[in-house]
């Protein structure tokens, strides 16, 4: 028992030449249910290694007895979203972590304000679902890029009519986050899931129009980027791990059986936080404050820098 899922692919659709979508299902028993906004962490069976990425759940919370994914490939991928878009088939085998949620919904919320960037319409999907039974006030707002990103946007068209509006940047379309942030009622909570960027603007621009931090959530599920290659050395027991530019540090401790609590794998939960007592080190989290910085690390995203040594308290 390693706590993981077994789950069978029962469908695979291609939504555009971009994003793939998964239908899975428990190999014995049930699923788990989930709360609207949480993901998974799919275990992928790459040759020589286990890939692992968060993706998350977008089917309505009150059918669990399926999961659906959505996975977008990734023109940088270091084999995670390659792996699902060329690899992963009808009828294959998969395990998942069992769901988790960083990302619910706010109850007191008057409003909910949910902005989606390309592949970050995902968690929406499911939240959408779970705002429609409570008949909660919401206003969903989708960038992204006729053809390619833009997966779900006519059945969201269809189905949510005047509470949602598109802007397809490949048509000259663009979000005008300060005007739509300055028109919300009162009581507004602003929930974001997309590109950096995009999370970026819209916590810069609900920062300067004065909203309080409680009530601006997000979710961003960027892989590490590829970075360069560095050595990473165990403080407990001296051994030494080579890390390769296309493997996280968090992916070369679990495959080297060295065990790291994770979540989100994307440097925003603070799970996976590592000491570290020397090195230099390429931070590229969005949780630990600046002074933190100077002792502890995020190996899901953070690494060495070249020709370092990073010694780890592990
Ligand atoms: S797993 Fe969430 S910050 Fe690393």
């Amino acid at each position: 028992m390693n706590g993981l899922l077994d789950v069978r692919v029962a469908a695979v659709r291609q939504l555009t030449p971009l994003v793939r979508e998964f239908t899975l299902e428990a190999e014995h028993g049930a699923l788990p249910g989930f709360s609207a906004g949480s993901h998974v962490v799919v275990h992928m069976p790459a040759p020589g290694r286990t890939l692992r990425n968060a993706y998350s759940l977008l089917g309505d919370p009150a059918e669990a007895q399926r999961y659906r994914i959505a996975v977008r490939l990734q023109e940088d991928s270091r084999g995670g979203s390659r792996f699902m878009h060329e690899q992963v088939n009808e009828g294959d085998r998969l395990q998942l972590s069992p769901p988790a949620n960083l990302f619910g919904l706010h109850s007191e919320a008057r409003h909910h304000l949910l902005i989606a960037g390309g592949i970050g319409i995902t968690p929406f999907l499911a939240q959408i679902a779970e705002l429609e039974r409570r008949g909660a006030s919401f206003a969903l707002h989708y960038a992204c890029r006729g053809g390619l990103t833009d997966a779900y946007r006519g059945e969201l068209a269809g189905r949510l009519g005047a509470r949602f509006a598109a802007y397809d940047a490949s048509a000259g379309e663009r979000l005008d986050l300060a005007a739509l942030l300055r028109s919300q009622p009162l009581a507004t909570h602003v929930y974001v899931c997309g590109p950096q960027r995009l999370i970026d603007g819209v916590r810069s621009v609900a920062a300067s129009l004065g909203w309080p931090q409680g009530r601006v959530h997000w979710e961003a599920f960027a892989a590490a980027a590829p970075g360069e290659p560095f050595v990473a050395e165990l403080a407990a027991s001296g051994r030494r791990l080579e890390v390769p530019a296309d493997l996280s540090l968090l992916e070369a401790l679990e495959q080297a059986d060295v065990a790291v609590p994770s979540l989100c794998r994307g440097g925003v939960c603070g799970q996976c936080a590592t000491r570290y007592s020397s090195g230099a080190v390429e931070h590229r989290d969005s949780f630990l404050a600046e002074a933190e910085r100077a002792w502890q690390l995020m190996p899901c995203v953070s690494r060495g820098c070249a020709g370092s040594t990073l010694v780890l308290d592990l």
